[in-house]
């Protein structure tokens, strides 16, 4: 006997919950000014820069476990993301966004740590931790690929703007449906009403619960970062509207 849910789809669920909210303030982006786009973009810049030491590290503890396939997708993950910061760092300098001109968001800062923290947690909180911040890994490129758009438009960048453009498209046209998708396969079928399950082909054993738990954390973790971003952007913009 178990609940109705299985351990993707509860993270899923938790997921969903948090991006249709996060997607709300960002519907109309035009009452925002452009330099508040661009802070935005940087900050988000932030989370791609530190990505590959996350999928290291988290690579490294899922190596406890007693099947290497988890290790083995989060390291190819690895291996497809190292690369990808220069390529964001470059695409937004062209759209003359330059994160070196980045003044430190605490909010931004503490959320990268805390995320840092967890990934060397037991291997079952991170396989749900990471699976968490790959479904979300979806909206932002789809929420940052329509920012990107506006600032482009905005500064009538023309082709200058493409490869940005492009590195929000490339990561929608599959990488991170099969970075989730890869890992998902593990948590298919299990459910949370059992303290161990026990390995089955590539899937190591498992312990559901923190499974949960790691999804559970990476979510509010996440949810807590972009109130605080979307705090900050109201702020850049009533005190814009002050100053016209
Ligand atoms: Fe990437
Ligand atoms: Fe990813």
């Amino acid at each position: 006997m178990h609940a109705n849910l299985d351990l993707e789809q509860t993270i899923d669920g938790w997921n969903l919950e948090f991006t249709s909210n996060a997607r709300k303030p960002l519907e109309d982006l035009r009452g925002y000014s452009t330099e508040s786009l661009e802070w935005l973009m940087m900050e988000h810049y932030q989370f791609s820069f530190r990505n590959t030491v996350f999928l290291r590290e988290a690579a490294a503890t899922t190596g406890g476990f007693d099947t290497a396939a988890v290790k083995k997708e989060l390291t190819r993950n690895y291996n497809e993301e190292s690369g990808h910061a220069a390529m964001y760092r470059a695409a937004l300098k062209k759209v003359g966004s330059d994160v070196e001109t980045r003044v430190e968001f605490a909010p931004t800062s503490r959320f990268l740590e805390s995320v840092g923290a967890l990934c060397s947690r037991d291997p079952s909180f991170v396989l749900g931790m990471m699976f968490a911040t790959e479904t979300a890994a979806i909206f932002e490129h789809q929420v940052f690929k329509a920012v990107s758009l506006e600032v482009v438009a905005r500064r009538a960048c023309g082709k200058a703007g493409d490869a940005l453009i492009h590195f929000h498209q490339m990561h929608l046209d599959g990488v991170e449906q099969s970075h989730k998708d890869e890992l998902g396969i593990f948590l298919r079928g299990i459910f949370a009403d059992q303290v161990s399950v026990p390995k089955d082909g590539a899937r190591p054993t498992l312990r559901p619960q923190l499974v949960l738990e790691g999804g559970r954390q990476a979510v509010e973790l996440m949810k807590t970062w972009w109130n605080h971003l979307f705090e900050e952007l109201y702020a850049q913009n009533i005190s814009l509207a002050k100053t016209a």
